[in-house]
Order: structure tokens, then sequence, then C-alpha cells
């Protein structure tokens, strides 16, 4: 601390919301860094599920001042709609700070999104359809409407029209599909404008303020490495860097302001949307998984994909994040199996191969090399230390952490925030986990 980055190590949903919500109560800021609403992140507080696609997982705190970086893409329907749900729940958003640098998703990003999934017919890439591509190629294109728009709402309104009108031949004529309102969008995006004016914000110089005074800042990532545009199972990706460095680019801060990078690492693997995954289960093993894990995507309700924990997948998460340590979750969801197997590395051919492959080709082919470890039938998800887990639960944490050298710092048993361990550093052999809290920093 004091700037942490949480970030996902495999195909996204590893429960990143409920870790970054429980470190929330250490923290003074929350930042989102990169994505958009194709983010689902899932909160269980009280007995109540929260979920939230744009607005950060701290939210849930008085003292969190939540924030939205210049590299998230903001649908700034959906964020309203989010906003006005909180308020519901008496959750106050007054403090939400917006980047006036983040970009804008507007309607007719989500129909090419839906459009150009269709044109792929059975190869799509299974997008969550949030128009997430094509905002971020836009801003690539450097064509893109920004927060800073907003500031005057009568000039952005001026402006939609006129991107409407002009992506309406693009629909008309490439995708053979019908036109947008120009004026209807238009007139919409006004009065968002009006509504997200006052939560603009120099969203770097605020983070900076708050290190500077030793303030703790988490930076929240969305989705995991195995979605990174660059790092992961490209084309099958999202269209930003989810690895912790994007933290730097997508909030505007610099390297030596992230003193933690946490890894968040499911106890299996899920992956939505198409895609190689060489663990899967398509079978009872990962119908179990699925069914115990209650697997359905937090954004678009499909069904994820299961299969075996995969090691390979998380030492190219430590390499590339510079993890200082690991939150395992849903540990639970295992009980039951009488034996667990953990990819240790990929056969391809002849080869045995331990590090991630970087061409597609050869990663889309690889079959992996298994080691069998004993399961646990009892259930754990009372569990509050790593003592009340059976043998059989730390041996698979403490292989997964030896076979990696990543520290774990969490364990999650459960959905709700005191399902929960926390490794202080004394539980040998776990002993590099350090105590995530143990600075008593001011809020
Ligand atoms: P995220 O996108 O990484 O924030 O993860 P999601 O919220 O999309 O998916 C994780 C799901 O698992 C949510 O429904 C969580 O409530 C749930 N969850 C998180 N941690 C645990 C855990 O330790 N055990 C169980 N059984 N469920 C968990
Ligand atoms: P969180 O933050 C899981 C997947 C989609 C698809 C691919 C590209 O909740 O972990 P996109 O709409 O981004 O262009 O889709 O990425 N995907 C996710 N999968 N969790 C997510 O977010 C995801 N966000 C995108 O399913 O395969
Ligand atoms: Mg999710």
């Amino acid at each position: 601390m004091p700037g942490t980055v949480v970030v996902g190590t495999q195909w996204g949903d590893e429960g990143k919301g409920k870790v970054i919500d429980l470190l929330s109560d250490h923290m003074h800021m929350v930042v989102r860094f990169q994505g958009g609403n194709n983010a689902g992140h899932t909160i269980v507080y009280d007995g109540e599920t929260l979920k939230l696609h744009l607005i950060p997982s701290g939210i849930l705190y008085p003292h969190i001042v939540p924030v939205i970086g210049n590299g998230v893409i903001v649908n700034p329907r959906i964020l309203i709609e989010e906003m006005d749900n909180l308020a519901a729940l008496d959750v106050d958003t007054g403090r939400l700070r917006i980047s006036h640098n983040a970009h804008l998703i507007l309607p007719y990003h989500e129909a090419l999104d839906g459009l150009m999934e269709e044109r792929r017919g059975g190869e799509g890439l299974g997008t969550t359809r949030r128009g997430i591509g094509p905002t971020y190629a836009d801003k690539a294109y450097r064509v893109g409407l920004r927060m800073q728009d907003m500031l005057d709402p009568a000039v952005l309104r001026e402006k939609v029209r006129t991107a409407v009108e002009e992506r309406n031949r693009l629909l008309r004529c490439v995708y053979d599909a019908p036109p947008l309102d120009a004026e209807a969008v238009a007139e919409a995006y006004e009065g968002y404008a009006r509504r997200l004016k006052p939560c603009l914000a120099d969203t770097s110089l605020l983070i900076k303020e708050a290190l500077r005074a030793g303030r703790n800042v988490l930076f929240e990532g969305a989705q995991g490495l195995m979605l990174d545009l660059d790092h992961g199972t490209y084309p099958f990706v999202t269209s930003s860097n989810t690895v912790a460095g994007a933290a730097c680019a997508g909030a505007g801060v610099g390297p030596r302001d992230i003193d933690e990078v946490i890894g968040v690492t499911k106890a299996y693997v899920t992956r939505v949307g198409a895609g190689p995954f060489p663990t899967e289960q398509d079978n009872e093993i990962g119908n179990t998984m699925q069914e115990v894990g209650r697997e359905f995507g937090t954004t678009t309700g499909r069904r994820r994909r299961c299969g075996w924990f995969d090691l390979v997948i998380l030492r190219y998460a430590a390499r590339l994040n510079s993890l200082t340590s690991m939150a395992v979750t849903k540990l639970d969801v295992l009980s039951g199996f009488d034996t667990l197997k953990v990819c240790v590395a990929y056969r391809h051919g002849e080869e045995v191969l331990d590090d991630f492959p970087l061409l597609s080709g050869v990663f889309a082919a690889c079959e992996p090399i298994y080691e069998e470890l004993p399961g646990w039938k009892s259930d754990i998800s009372q569990a509050r230390g790593l003592d009340d887990l059976p043998a059989e639960a730390r041996g698979y944490l403490d292989f997964i952490s030896s076979r990696s050298g990543v520290p774990i710092s969490l364990v999650s048993v459960g959905p709700a925030r005191q399902q929960t361990i926390l490794l202080d550093g004394g539980e040998a052999p776990l002993a590099q986990g350090r105590f995530l809290f143990q600075d008593d920093l001011p809020l």
C-alpha cells in the first residue's frame, strides 16, 4: 500500500468485486481504470446481492471516493441507471468522480458490436454486445466523444447528432441495418450530460493528491489477464489492457505509485464467450462446478464454461502483473470432489511447455498435463482461519502457491464478506502471504 492494484488472473469473473469490496474498508479511494459495462462485479452484503458494471466496487463504504478513470469507457445511460439503483438502496453516489478524458459509449457502438458479432456467424467472439470494441476502436481512430464533451450539454447534443448521422450511413450501407434516430439520441445525451457534469474531475490529480497524503488507493481491474488485448487469447479478448500496468495509463498515475498487485484467482477456471480453454471440462465435472459455483455471467446471464485450475496461466499472470500476492476465491465450490486436477504444464506434440505459448495456434492445440491432488468432502464455507480447513484444502492452496511462487493473502470460501480467511504471514507453508492491512494508514 498505499497504491494497490487488484486484477483478474484468468478469464474474468474471478470474484474481484467481493475482494475489492472487502479491501475497500481500508481504502480511501477505489478507481476503475479500464473496460466498461462489459464488467459485472458482484458484492454480497447483509444478505443483499449487488451487481455493479461501472461504479467502483468500494461504493458501499461511505468514506470511499469512487473514481472512474480516463481508461474506462462510459455508457452514461447505464451509469445513471446504476446510480439510481444505488440511490434506491440508500447508497450515496454523490462522491463519484469521472475523468474528463473517459470516452463515451453511444448507441451506434452497441449496435455495431451486435452486428459485427452476427456477421461473424458461428465464428463470433461472444462479446457482451455492450459496444466495447467499437468504442475503443473510435478512441484509437481519434473520433470518439469524451466525458469532457459533456461540459456544455448543448454542444454535446450537436456533436452526438452529427456522429449518429454519420454512423447511420455505416449502419445502412455496410450492415443493411435500420438507422438510429439522431435527434432522439442527441436529446438523451444532452440529458445525461446535465446529470453527470457535476461528477467530472481531473481524476489523475485527485488520485495523486490522495497518494501524496499517504492514503490508500485501490485500482480496480475488470476482466482478467487472458482477456487482455495484447497478452490474452487474441482475438477472443476484450478491447482494453487488463494487466496491472494498465492501471497507470488508465488512471493517470506512474508505475512508482503502485506498491501492491493482488491477483484474484478462482480455485478453478471459468470462461464466458468463445475461445480456447485447455482445462475446460465439458462434462459432469464442469457441470458440477457450474452448478455449485452458480457460474452464470453477471452481465449477460450466459452459462460460464468451467474447468480445472491452470498453473501455466497463473504463472503467466504472476509474470505480467508482478503479482505481490493472490486472493484465492471460491475454494468452497471444490468441496465434494474425490480428487482435484491441477494443470502444471501443457503438452504440444512432443514438447512440454511450462510457459504460456504466444502463438495462438499452439495454445489452441495444447493438452493439459495434470497432477492429481486429494479432494475433501466437508463444507468449508464457515471456515474463518486456515486451521478450519481440512488438510486436503490447505494442501491444494499450498500446491498452487508454491508451484506458482505467488503468496496467498486471502482465501474466499463463500460470496459474503465474512466468508473470508485473511492470512497474516504466520501460516507456514503459505508463509510469504502478508497481512494486507498492517499499515494503519489514515483512510
Ligand atoms: P468479478 O467479475 O471478478 O467481480 O466476479 P463476478 O461477480 O462476475 O463473479 C463471481 C461470483 O462468485 C459472484 O456471484 C460472487 O458473489 C461469487 N463469489 C465470490 N467469491 C466467492 C466464493 O468464495 N465462493 C462462492 N461460492 N462464491 C463466490
Ligand atoms: P468481469 O470484470 C468475463 C468477455 C466476453 C467475451 C470477450 C469480449 O466481470 O470479470 P467484450 O464485450 O469485452 O468485447 O467481450 O470478453 N468478457 C468478460 N468475461 N468477465 C468479464 O468482466 C468480461 N468482460 C468481457 O464474454 O468473451
Ligand atoms: Mg464478472
